[in-house]
């Protein structure tokens, strides 16, 4: 028997991909890119509540970001924690709940701060878990994930036989979530750019061509609408 067709992706992750050449593309600065694509957020939100959509991640900076420009480091960074000072209180009056991963302590002291207040205060909340990637790399979790089950080897709470794919995922930063369903991608590029290497390994993927800031609800609905079509097999038949 073939395998049954989707219904409603639980974890839907994005990479947010394109602002700067959504930008480029009408002569304004990179900045005004990144800019423009926080309302793309907010659509991308509003569409997971319509669905049902448990869990959205959403890739902001990777770890290989750092190596941009200072100047567009610092306006990414401003970006983020006007973001976060400005829509907590309407994320919390959504019932969303915010959470993140990623190297946070990398992060600016600044965004630090409203990043955790965001956190703390949405805690509670019930609806939909919004995940932000900031200063994320898959490999980087991927080696501070050996380095804990290293600790917790040495201090003898784990056994090596007690080692397998599902204990190694309690190491993740993404120990609380499931594994994404669905893997969107905007502006094209065919490719996971260090992005949850470990948790798509069965997601579905869906490419848009287009640039981010032009992302909009029904583009979220048109990915839902083709996951739906999709026959996951997981190797079986
Ligand atoms: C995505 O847009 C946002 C970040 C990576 C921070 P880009 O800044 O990568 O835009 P393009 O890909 O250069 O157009
Ligand atoms: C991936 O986009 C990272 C984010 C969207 C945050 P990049 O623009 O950094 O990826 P590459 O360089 O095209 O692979
Ligand atoms: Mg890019």
């Amino acid at each position: 028997m073939a395998a049954p067709l989707q219904t409603v992706p639980k974890h839907i992750a994005v990479i947010m991909d394109g602002n700067g050449r959504w930008a480029r593309e009408r002569g304004l600065p990179r900045r005004e890119g990144h800019r423009a694509g926080a309302e793309s957020v907010r659509e991308c939100v509003e569409a997971c509540e319509e669905i049902g959509v448990e869990f959205l991640t959403l890739y902001a900076f990777s770890s290989e970001n750092w190596n941009r420009p200072q100047k567009e480091i610092d306006a990414l960074m401003r970006l983020l924690e006007s973001f976060l000072r400005e829509k907590t209180p309407e994320i919390h009056e959504r019932n969303v709940r915010l959470q993140a991963i990623g190297q946070l302590n990398r992060l600016p002291d600044s965004c630090q701060k409203q990043l955790h207040k965001a956190i703390e205060q949405t805690a509670e909340n019930t609806g939909l878990t919004l995940i932000l990637a900031l200063s994320y790399g898959a490999r980087e979790e991927i080696v501070d994930g050996v380095k804990s089950i290293l600790r917790n080897l040495e201090e003898g709470h784990l056994d090596k036989a007690m080692i397998t794919p599902e204990l190694f995922g309690k190491h993740l930063y993404t120990r609380y979530y499931p594994d994404p369903d669905l893997l969107i991608r905007t502006s094209g590029e065919m490719r996971l750019s260090n992005f949850l290497l470990w948790q798509v390994s069965y997601a579905e993927f869906y490419i848009t061509k287009k640039f981010w800031p032009d992302f909009r609800k029904e583009d979220l609905h048109a990915a839902v609408e083709e996951y739906s079509r999709r026959q996951r097999r997981y190797g079986g038949l």
